[in-house]
């Protein structure tokens, strides 16, 4: 009788990643708020093709990964194990975590780089797949640079491989549990193995074993250097700019009955198109402006407004802080009240609604939502104060998700690119039809990333093209 398939991704993170000069191993670098292996784990969490996840670290993670693993979220998680000082060693280990599994199942293991977190769906999809017909499968993209061959004695170039039938191998790696142990059981006999990657080895001592290639993604980079994290930070951006402009499914905004919502600028603009939607979804939303008496720039005004919905509601699941004022003027001909003023709301009003909004959140795992601007990457001539601001409130949006990552508190931040509201009307007058978003559109959109799970992100919305 054929045993049914059992798909075990192993995310291997036991490196210690002291080659690169990270001040941690790099699989606990954050990215976005959260550590690199939470990422990748959680893209293995969502595969419908993975049964079940190991992972395999070192004892200067083990805690913490532990602890991260324990969350609902990573329900697939079924053991977190000790790895070795080589990364094969690592991969011994899961095998001999899984092999009892053997007598019941046809065991699949997908091994993936804890490191390499922008891995997808699609990618571990093709991998399973692959697994039906094939015993070994591994991810490659085509390799973009010449690559040469050295002779190591003159460092010269001894030969250049025909670039047409080369790839840059990735992760996962994918094989039938009897065939990556057989390989490992042979290598560990030969007193001169080395590898750096499982399908080496198979390939190396059970060569009758064909080692089926999925193609990967040229993003599904691993972490190696400082910079690659800026790199995979706006790759990560660009994933999320992704997402957002697939269509909504209203049925999610379901969700958003009977939360509790407040939204500080909610008055006009985008806040209250946010607003008008969150009521349609029989959310309770209380609306704070200086209309209904709240300041942004009053630390106290914004603290008695929360305690009056937590009176009123018993509790609050999202904080919205759309306020904002935008003078068009060189700064050396601003009044000074001015320009206190306009950094006051700004940039004091988003750090004053985050302290005052940090207590409830954490009661209720909930979400704050900050607004910048596009100005933010550049500095714009004629509203330096705003679009500073606004570059310091993208800043404290990811410095706040990774303060408040570990009490369960999600941090995120909505750029809108040029945006139909009142506020932009008084500065900029009318402009050309057609060139700006809708504030209903850009409200749909954050009213989707506050139901989402993601922390530490800036969602840069974009008309559709
Ligand atoms: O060091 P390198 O970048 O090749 O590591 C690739 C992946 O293998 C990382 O996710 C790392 O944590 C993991 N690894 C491991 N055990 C080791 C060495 C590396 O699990 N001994």
């Amino acid at each position: 009788m054929n045993k049914p398939p059992r798909h075990i991704g192993v995310i291997l993170a036991a490196g210690r990643g002291e080659r690169s000069g990270f001040d941690r191993p790099k699989q606990m670098m954050k990215l976005a708020g959260r550590p690199l292996v939470e990422h990748t784990l959680a893209v293995f969490q969502d595969s419908a093709d993975i049964d079940q996840i190991i992972v395999v670290t070192n004892k200067d993670c083990q805690e913490q990964i532990q602890q991260l693993t324990a969350n609902r979220r990573f329900s697939k998680v079924k053991a977190v194990i000790l790895g070795g000082s080589e990364r094969y060693q690592s991969s011994l280990a899961a095998i001999a975590a899984t092999e009892h599994l053997a007598r019941d199942y046809a065991v699949k293991l997908i091994f993936h780089d804890a490191v390499r977190p922008l891995v997808n769906e699609r990618i571990i999809a093709d991998v399973a797949q692959a697994l039906r017909h094939y015993n070994a499968c591994d991810v490659v993209v085509p390799t973009t640079d010449t690559i040469v061959s050295v002779d190591p004695l003159t460092n010269t170039i001894d030969f250049i491989p025909d670039r047409s039938r080369l790839r840059n191998g990735q992760t996962p790696q994918g094989f039938a549990l009897e065939t990556v142990k057989l390989a490992y059981e042979r290598a560990l006999r030969d007193p001169d193995f080395k590898t750096t990657d499982d399908c080496g080895v198979v390939l190396k001592y059970v060569p009758d074993e064909k080692i089926y290639l999925v193609t990967g993604e040229h993003d599904n980079l691993k972490l190696t250097y400082r910079e690659e994290l800026q790199i995979l930070d706006k790759l990560l951006q660009m994933k999320s700019r992704q997402a957002t402009h697939q269509p909504i499914n209203p049925q999610v905004f379901a969700e958003l009955k009977h939360k509790v919502l407040v939204v500080f600028g909610g008055g006009s603009g985008i806040g209250l198109d946010m607003v008008n939607l969150a009521q349609a979804h029989q959310a309770h939303v209380v609306v704070a402006t200086r209309g209904t008496g709240v300041d942004v720039t009053d630390l106290t005004a914004v603290k008695l407004c929360l305690a009056n919905t937590v009176a009123e509601f018993g509790r609050i699941d999202y904080v919205v802080n759309t306020a904002a004022v935008l003078t068009c003027e060189p700064l050396a001909n601003m009044d000074y009240a001015d320009v206190v003023r306009s950094v006051q709301i700004n940039y004091m009003g988003a750090v004053n609604v985050a302290l005052a909004a940090f207590d409830y959140l954490r009661q209720s795992q909930g979400q704050l939502l900050n607004f910048t601007s596009s100005s933010y990457t550049y500095g714009r001539a004629f509203y330096s104060l705003y679009s500073s601001a606004k570059a310091a409130v993208v800043n404290l949006t990811q410095a706040l998700a990774e303060e408040w990552h570990s009490e369960g508190v999600r941090v995120n931040c909505i750029n809108p690119e040029r945006t139909d509201t009142p506020m932009r009307k008084r500065a900029f007058g009318v402009e050309p039809a057609g060139t700006l978003m809708s504030s209903h559109d850009v409200a749909l959109q954050s009213l989707n990333v506050l139901l989402g799970k993601v922390t530490g992100q800036i969602f840069d919305l974009r008309r559709p093209a």
